[in-house]
């Protein structure tokens, strides 16, 4: 082979070299730009919403944190309107049910992605007595209180203003409870904090005070579908609760008031464990809650935060792992949705479309004294905190 020839044939590879070294550096380069970019895009959005049939004005926030995470929220309800998260291929998707407008939420809502108050879950006869006086509150299901009576937290409209902390985008929200709303005793200041941490948690900070003794149950009803809202029934996702022992209910889903081992039933969650897998099966709590809907007793010593629950969608790979500083926490598999609900994005919400995880005390508590206590007196602050974190795997 001649010189010159030689001199032809080694620049080509060298050139090649050159090229793909560039091309290296540039794409590291632009990597870091796109991670900054990212970074860039934490951001809190305010627009409007629309309006209530009785003239009040809502607004949504669009919480976005700096891994593209996104948390719609608005003040009807102080109701998460979406929540977008990742797969296992980074793949964003929404993971609760609602609706694409305010309409749908004041047409008929069953507390979809809903603040519930001033007491969440059921209340038996929609009585009880504090400090010798009885209360009569709105009944609304059955002859039973549920979720704050008729016209609840999740129906009304929250003040709002947007939050901004080094690592969290939020939204603080607002509402004053007059003195006699739904029968409740007391003007009960409320407010609940949403924030999107860089972490990928939503966060809740509940806080509280009254200016007459009256009993306060704040908690959150998203219904979650870790594959996406709208795909498919939630029966394959695997549930863990810590918990070891659960408040078993009467055919009215108000609980007898013992505490029941999970050992040996369907209600073991304390390994992780498919929703499906013994929701059918011949136990008589079962049937009475037409599936689970039931509170289980934290395991915990006192008011840490500590973790109450982890849930696993196999096929998306996404987990939901929740922690709070409360007693209990309620898993209703979405018995009531029965394929009558069209939801964000035509989507039909069939039988177990979506479940529920809502940290509370113990449903009943102002008639059960041996149940932690949910009464609040003027002077002291109720304070609570739930976080719902997400990965995948
Ligand atoms: C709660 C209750 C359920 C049901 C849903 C809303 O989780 O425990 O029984 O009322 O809310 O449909």
């Amino acid at each position: 082979m001649s010189k010159r020839k030689m001199l032809f044939v080694f620049p080509m590879p060298a050139l090649l070299l050159v090229a793909i070294m560039l091309c290296l550096c540039c794409s590291q380069l632009s990597c870091k730009r796109k991670s900054m970019e990212v970074k860039a895009k934490m951001s809190i959005q305010e627009q409007s919403f629309g309006q209530t049939p009785d003239g009040h004005k809502v607004k949504l926030y669009t919480l976005t944190n700096s891994n593209g995470l996104k948390a719609r929220i608005m003040t009807y309800g102080a109701t998460v309107v979406s929540l977008e998260v990742p797969d296992r291929n980074g793949k964003l998707g929404d993971i609760t049910l609602g609706y694409d407008d305010l309409d749908g939420y004041v047409k008929n809502n069953p507390y979809f992605g809903a603040i519930v108050g001033r007491y969440g879950n059921r209340i038996a006869k929609g009585r009880f007595t504090l400090d010798g006086t009885t209360y009569q509150l709105a009944t609304n299901n059955g002859e039973n209180h549920l979720h704050g009576g008729i016209k609840g937290f999740d129906k009304v409209v929250w003040d709002a203003e947007p939050v901004k902390q080094k690592d969290a985008v939020g939204v603080k929200l607002t509402y004053l409870s007059k003195d006699g709303e739904e029968g409740y005793p007391g003007n009960l200041k409320c407010s609940v904090t949403y924030t999107l941490t860089n972490d990928d948690e939503l966060k809740l900070n509940y806080e509280a005070e009254t200016d007459k003794a009256t009993v306060i149950n704040l908690t959150h009803h998203s219904y979650f579908n870790l594959a996406g809202q709208g795909k498919g029934d939630i029966l394959g996702h695997e549930l863990m609760i810590n918990a070891d022992k659960f408040t078993p209910i009467d055919n009215g889903l108000i609980p007898t008031g013992q505490l029941q081992t999970v050992k040996g039933t369907p209600m073991d969650f304390t390994k992780p464990c498919a929703i499906g897998a013994h929701i059918n099966d011949d136990f008589e709590q079962l049937k009475f809650g037409l599936g689970y809907d039931h509170n289980w007793v934290l395991n915990k010593k006192g008011q840490e935060l500590t973790l109450a629950a982890r849930v696993y969608e196999p096929n998306s790979g996404r987990v939901l792992e929740i922690y709070t500083t409360e007693p209990g926490i309620q898993f209703y598999s979405g018995n009531f949705l029965d394929g009558t609900i069209t939801g964000k994005q035509g989507k039909v919400y069939e039988h177990r479309y979506g479940f529920c995880l809502e940290t509370q005390h113990y449903p009943d508590s102002p008639n059960k004294p041996n149940f932690p206590s949910t009464i609040l007196r003027p002077g002291q602050i109720y304070q609570t905190t739930t976080i719902h974190k997400f990965s995948a795997k």
